[in-house]
């Protein structure tokens, strides 16, 4: 599924990202690409770090540098 239309990033991405260390939606973003754009992504991002905090203990939430929407 993609999750970032702007930057045609998916939810495995995403995943990958955070299973390669990202702990916060700046991280991920990041390292995917997604927000970088519109920011419609956001959420769904927020959405699967929530999904997947149980695998690391630090908070997820960041907000995006110059991300907008
Ligand atoms: S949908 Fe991700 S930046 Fe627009």
């Amino acid at each position: 599924m993609i999750v970032c239309h702007c930057e045609v990033v998916s939810d495995r991405d995403v995943v990958e990202s955070i299973d390669a260390g990202a702990r916060t939606v700046a991280q991920v973003c990041g390292a995917t690409g997604a927000g970088r754009n519109c920011g419609g992504c956001v959420f769904s991002v927020k959405r699967l770090l929530c999904e997947h905090e149980k695998s690391f203990s630090a908070t997820p939430f960041t907000e995006v540098a110059g991300a907008t929407g």
